[in-house]
């Protein structure tokens, strides 16, 4: 379902300047400082190992960067820009945390009225919610958008370990011509990388960036308007027409950034020893859910349980409409990763599910006779489903 209501008001100009005004401060103060405990190794929003005290320094002040409320005379802004920092969105219930539906991303595009084929319009896709006050407001929405698309904020936590995975491990399980027959096809997102070659995407939910590193890049130019140092992969924004001298955030910054998102541990299990939860674990695999949702892949040092194959399949009804994001079509998302699922509600790609349960309902195409295989559970078999994976 499109929300176009929310649409027009990146159109209206009043309604962004007062968005400019009332949602930065409401985004919050920063939370941490200096002196903010760092949570324990494996605790929610800590580091995932035993860091060396300089290690610690560098977590510490990654962390500090992600919190930091920029300023217009840093930089902010390309002018457009969605919040002041990375915890404006990424911070529920701590801070790398995910976001409310408030804070979710806008995309648009043109479909033909659903007809097709998508295509995207002059000034790219994303509709920023900000506009530097020294800057001229104008529309953010081409006019001829026909098609949008929200993108909620995920959690941050484990990423480093994913980008570890080797690629052999998320390719092997790839079957995009369903060559054994059971109406599943997974395949890798293979992006470009400008420096030459190509890498498996496995970050965004439609694994449009192959490394974490990447996404940070991504995340600085396209959420808070910063540019940052080349480094010869293509993902960064380089200048602006902010006024600010280009680099605005140097390599050090960027490097300690790219520390403490890359040690952050996976959300810990909630442990629940209810025996219930090891029947709910038994059903997801009976019923079809791990065939997508496989329970583990090989990281660096040993599984992850992810609960992903960090592949695109669609699983979205015939006549869906959304954005094509460079191979990725039109119903094409990334198997959810389930870790972490009681943190993160609203849940798929545009929190369009309020609870578990709806985001189960919504699965149809590739994920429909799993679907069916929910529905068709006992009421005590969907009790013991659900505390499974609210134990995630
Ligand atoms: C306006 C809200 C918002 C802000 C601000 C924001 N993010 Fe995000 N973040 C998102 C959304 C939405 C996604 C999913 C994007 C997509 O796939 O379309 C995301 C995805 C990510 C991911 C990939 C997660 C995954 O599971 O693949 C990383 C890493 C990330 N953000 C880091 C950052 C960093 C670092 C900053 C600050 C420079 C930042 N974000 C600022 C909303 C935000
Ligand atoms: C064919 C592959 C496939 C199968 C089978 C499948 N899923 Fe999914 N699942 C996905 C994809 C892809 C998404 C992300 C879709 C989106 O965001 O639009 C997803 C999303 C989810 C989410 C939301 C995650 C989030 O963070 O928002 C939950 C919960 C979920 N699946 C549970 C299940 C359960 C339980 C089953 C079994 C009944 C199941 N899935 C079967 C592919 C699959």
């Amino acid at each position: 379902m499109q929300d176009r209501a929310t649409f027009r008001l990146n159109r209206f100009p009043v309604a962004a300047l007062l968005l400019l005004f009332c949602v930065l401060p409401w985004l919050g103060a920063e939370v941490v400082d200096e002196n903010t405990p760092v949570p324990p190794v494996g605790a929610l929003g800590g580091p995932e190992r035993e860091l060396t005290p300089a290690e610690l320094e560098k977590w510490k002040n990654g962390r500090l960067l992600f919190d930091r409320d920029w300023t217009l005379s840093e930089g902010m802004g390309t002018p457009e820009l969605n919040a002041d920092s990375c915890r404006g969105c990424h911070s529920d219930p701590v801070i790398g945390g995910s976001g409310g539906l408030d804070l979710n991303v806008f995309r648009y595009g043109r479909d033909e009225g659903g007809a097709g084929p998508f295509t995207n319009l002059p000034g790219g896709q994303v509709a920023s919610k900000i506009r530097r006050p020294d800057f001229p407001l104008r529309d953010e929405v081409h006019p001829d958008a026909d098609v949008f698309e929200q993108r909620q904020t995920p959690i941050v936590f484990g990423l480093g370990m994913i980008d570890l995975i080797p690629e052999s491990e998320i390719l092997a399980n790839e079957d995009p011509f369903d060559s054994n027959n059971d109406g599943i096809r997974g395949r890798a997102h293979m992006i470009d990388i400008a420096s030459g070659g190509q890498e498996v995407g496995r970050f965004g939910w439609k694994n449009v960036l192959p490394q974490i590193g990447d996404f940070i890049h991504d995340a600085l130019g396209g959420e808070t308007g910063l540019t940052a140092p080349d480094n010869g992969r293509g993902f960064v924004l380089l200048t602006d027409d902010d006024g600010v001298a280009d680099p605005e955030i140097t390599a050090a910054q960027f490097d300690d950034m790219l520390f403490y998102c890359s040690h952050l541990c996976p959300p810990p299990r909630v442990g629940n020893t209810d025996p219930a939860v090891a029947v709910g674990e038994a059903l997801f695999t009976s019923i079809g859910c791990a065939a997508c949702h496989i329970p583990s892949l090989e990281g660096a040092d040993g599984p992850l349980f992810l609960y992903s194959d960090l592949l695109l399949h669609d699983i979205h009804p015939a006549g869906f409409r959304g954005m094509v994001q460079g191979d990725a079509g039109v119903g094409e998302y990334r198997t959810g990763q389930l870790w972490g699922l009681r943190l993160s509600a609203p849940y798929l790609h545009d929190g369009s599910a309020t609870t578990i349960e709806d985001a189960i309902l919504r699965h149809d195409d590739e994920a429909l006779s799993a679907r069916q295989g929910y529905e068709n559970l006992s009421a005590s078999d969907v009790e013991a489903l659900l505390l499974f994976l609210s134990d995630l």
